[in-house]
């Protein structure tokens, strides 16, 4: 454990100077991913958002805040479980006082994949739980992921570790009224429950 932990310690340190591809000149840092180093279940996001990369780490800003009252509901304690990105750097165009946020394309994302590879190598999660499409199509190395067939489902990935896609918090806050967004919501919860019970 302690060697694991160590491990991973330096490996985001590593991170911290990659210049592989070239997001990171738009970027403040590499937000690598953070929890326990013997997790259980590891969530995996598409990139850091603005305030993450101001922060420094996952799942801080408004998205955040969504899973954060998700896994509330779903029972699940966010300091157990490791949360980490597909993609380490915030992708973004500037747009006057803006910084505006782009989806990382496959190039990018298959770049990045080493680092996920070397978090998942150390903690050795039980159930890897991708949130949104970027994440599915990086941890299957599939193109093609139609979520409202694949979610909640126990999935096997190419490394041999059990996965499970969901929604993506921020498609939910981008959901056009209420409804459904109450709906999207609910179905996060859902298949956060399906895969802590299946991390065991
Ligand atoms: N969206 C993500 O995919 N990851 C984050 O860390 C924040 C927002």
């Amino acid at each position: 454990m302690a060697r694991a932990a160590a491990e991973l310690k330096s490996v985001a340190e590593e991170a911290r100077a990659c210049t592989r591809c070239p997001l990171y000149r738009n970027a403040t840092q590499t937000v690598f991913g953070e929890g326990p180093v013997h997790a259980k279940l590891m969530l995996v996001g598409e990139q850091p958002g603005d305030q993450e990369d101001l922060a420094g780490r996952p799942f801080v800003g408004p998205a955040g805040k969504l899973l954060d009252r998700a896994l509330a509901e779903a029972g699940i304690d966010r300091g157990k479980i490791y949360l980490t990105n597909a993609v380490k750097h915030f992708k973004n165009e500037p747009r006057g006082k803006k910084r505006l946020h782009k989806r990382p394309n496959r190039y990018e994302t298959e770049i990045c994949k080493v680092w996920i590879d070397k978090e998942i190598s150390l903690v050795r999660p039980v159930l890897i739980l991708a949130l949104g499409v970027t994440a599915a199509q990086s941890l299957t190395g599939r193109r093609t992921i139609v979520l409202s067939h694949e979610r909640g489902h126990s999935i096997a990935l190419p490394d041999g570790h059990r996965g499970m896609v969901t929604t993506h918090p921020s498609a939910i806050l981008r959901m056009p009224d209420e409804t459904a967004r109450r709906a999207g919501f609910a179905g996060l919860v859902r298949d956060l429950k399906a895969a802590a019970k299946l991390a065991g």
